[in-house]
Parts: C-alpha cells; sequence; structure tokens
C-alpha cells in the first residue's frame, strides 16, 4: 500500500509531487525519518497527527533547504544567525518567533506564536525540499509515543498502509532528533539534547543554555514516556535478569552493543534501530549506562523516556 521510493531524482521528483498533492511521505534525513507534509496544507498536516495516532496537535518542525527560506516564516536574531552559520545544515533545530502572514496551517505551530525551523543535512531530503519549493512539517516517522524510526524498514512497520510513500535511503546517519534550541524567550534554552551537542552549542554561542523544568513541558519529546518499545526498559543494569535482554555499551558481554570500543556517536546511531530489534523480540530490556556527556546526554535521556512510566 504504502509505496517505497529509490533516492533518485525520479524517487525524489514522485515525493515532491506526492506532497504538492497533500500526501503524506516519510523522507529520510541525517537525524531519524521525518513523516512529512506540506505545512501550507492544513489537511496534510491533519493527517500527520492522525497517521501517528498522535492524541493532540503538538508542535511540529518545519524543514528547509537553507536559512535565508526559514527567514520568511520567522523573526531572524543574532543568535539565530550565530547558530545557522555554525550548524546548519545539520542536527538543530531553532524555536524563533513566528513571523505573522506566514502561509502556514495553524496546526503545524499548535496556535504557538513560535517556530521550530531546521534545516537538515541530507542530500534527498535537500532536494525534495527544492523540488517543493515550500516549507515542509516533520515529526519523527513512527507511531506516537514508540521508537523512533532511523530506516525505512522502521518507518513501515509502524506506518505501513497509513502513509503514500516512503523515500528511502538507507540508515539515518546521526540517529537521534535533533538538538532543539528556543529563542523566543529571554535567553537560549535547550528544549530538547539530540544529535548535536549542546556543549558545541554553547561553545559557537559563547554563553551557557538555559534549561527548562518540568513544569513547563511544551515538547512532546519531553513527555515522560516517549521513544518506548512494547516491553519493559530497565535502565542502569550490570547484567541482564532472567529473561531480560541486555544492551551493552562498551567491553562487555551483552545481546546487542551500542558500541564495542565506547564511541557515543556510534552509540547515537545504533540506539533506535537496536532498541526495535530488541523489541522484536518480546523480552523486557536491561540497559547499561552509558557516559551523560556529548551524545550521551541526548542518548540517556531517551532511554530515561523509553524506560518511564506509562
Ligand atoms: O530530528 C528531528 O528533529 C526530527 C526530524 C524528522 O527532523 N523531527 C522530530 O520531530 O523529532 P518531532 O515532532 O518528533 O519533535 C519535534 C519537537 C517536539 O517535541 C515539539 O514539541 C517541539 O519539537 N516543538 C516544535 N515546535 C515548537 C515550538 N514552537 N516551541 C517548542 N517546542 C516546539
Ligand atoms: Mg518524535
Amino acid at each position: 500500500m504504502t509505496e517505497t521510493l529509490p533516492p533518485t531524482a525520479q524517487g525524489i521528483a514522485r515525493a515532491a509531487s506526492l506532497l504538492r498533492d497533500g500526501a503524506l511521505v516519510a523522507l529520510p534525513t541525517e537525524t531519524v525519518y521525518g513523516l512529512a507534509a506540506d505545512a501550507r496544507n492544513g489537511a496534510a498536516v491533519a493527517g500527520i497527527y492522525a497517521a501517528k495516532g498522535r492524541p493532540s496537535f503538538n508542535p511540529l518542525i518545519v524543514h528547509l533547504p537553507d536559512a535565508e527560506s526559514a527567514k520568511r516564516y520567522v523573526e531572524w536574531s543574532d543568535d539565530a544567525d550565530r547558530l545557522a552559520q555554525a550548524f546548519w545544515p545539520g542536527a538543530l533545530t531553532l524555536v524563533l518567533p513566528l513571523k505573522p502572514d506566514n502561509g502556514l496551517s495553524s496546526l503545524v505551530t499548535a496556535g504557538l506564536p513560535s517556530l521550530a525551523v531546521r534545516v537538515p543535512a541530507h542530500p534527498a531530503m535537500t532536494q525534495v525540499l527544492k523540488n517543493l519549493n515550500g516549507p515542509v512539517a516533520a515529526p519523527s516517522a513512527n507511531p506516537s509515543g514508540k521508537i523512533s524510526a532511523t530506516t525505512a524498514a522502521h518507518v513501515l512497520s509502524g506506518l505501513d498502509g497509513r502513509i503514500a510513500a516512503v523515500l528511502d535511503d538507507g540508515p539515518c546517519t546521526v540517529g537521534l532528533e535533533s538538538t532543539i534550541i528556543g529563542l523566543a524567550g529571554p535567553g537560549p534554552t535547550l528544549l530538547r539534547a539530540g544529535g548535536l551537542p549542546a556543549e558545541a552549542i554553547e561553545a559557537a554561542l559563547g554563553q551557557r543554555l538555559e534549561t527548562i523544568d518540568g513544569a513547563e513541558i511544551i515538547a512532546p519529546g519531553q513527555l515522560q514516556s516517549h521513544y518506548a518499545p512494547g516491553a519493559a526498559v530497565r535502565l542502569n543494569a550490570k547484567a541482564a535478569d532472567p529473561g531480560e535482554v541486555l544492551l551493552g555499551f562498551g567491553e562487555m558481554t551483552c545481546d546487542l552493543n551500542l558500541s564495542p570500543s565506547g564511541d557515543l556517536t556510534e552509540a547515537a546511531a545504533n540506539l533506535f534501530d537496536y532498541l526495535h530489534q530488541l523489541d522484536a523480540t518480546g523480552k523486557p530490556i536491561a540497559v547499561v549506562q552509558l557516559p551523560d556527556h556529548g551524545l550521551g546526554r541526548a542518548i540517556n535521556d531517551r532511554l530515561t523516556r523509553a524506560a518511564a512510566p506509562r
């Protein structure tokens, strides 16, 4: 039912033409696969929520081919410029004040006065954005609350028959969703740890990032239970208990090892695929502790939410 498209000129043109017609297409990015719709088409954007089974309208990230196109939709600032220069295209999303008369469906922002924008670093994705010549709203291409998709097979396992097509360009290289920085308030704020380490962002800004407290949760990625496999997840395991499968890191014996050499970049790229694989065993998943710096912070964030009470 759902078409699988190759990352060729033809596949890219087909993806863009489906989007133009208001259809949903899963597209690869360097972070995770996104479930894309034309951000100007309210019915198409509503379709994203229906396909994901998202219970409420949460704001979506708008994807653009370059920073110049982002300025049509948001109030630009010096901090935005600094971060865009340093990290776009890449695994960084900026939340900025929304411009009036932006032409976007109001479902994209869920009524907020701000908008999340990202310029992804993925050749096929960029080609689709250029071909469409318009803004693309795209949450991660997984059913709501479930593990994110880093391959076309993951996308189909959750959304087959619910979306028009998936553009298959192999596994995502980063493997974690983008880091989200809020620039619509008083100071730069880390809204979601992700594929670009917060330390790199602080270095580029020459300033520490504020963090949000639990009281002002605005991102569903900030919801406690998220990225959840079917089976229970137990954190900080030293070894597997009977009946469990063990997700390891560094030199050790386990069922799947995120990075035997202890490399956090490799671990990030493997995280969601290994959770999908261990989930398929139907057994509870024990996970060892990972370092909490660099990409480890985002990995631990995802694992904590995967383990949270549902
Ligand atoms: O890497 C990524 O960011 C992927 C790829 C596809 O680009 N997308 C992604 O989208 O992870 P999603 O919908 O799963 O997560 C987007 C996050 C949500 O937590 C949402 O609440 C937050 O961005 N967000 C969007 N607009 C916002 C806004 N105006 N203010 C605060 N948070 C916002
Ligand atoms: Mg998501």
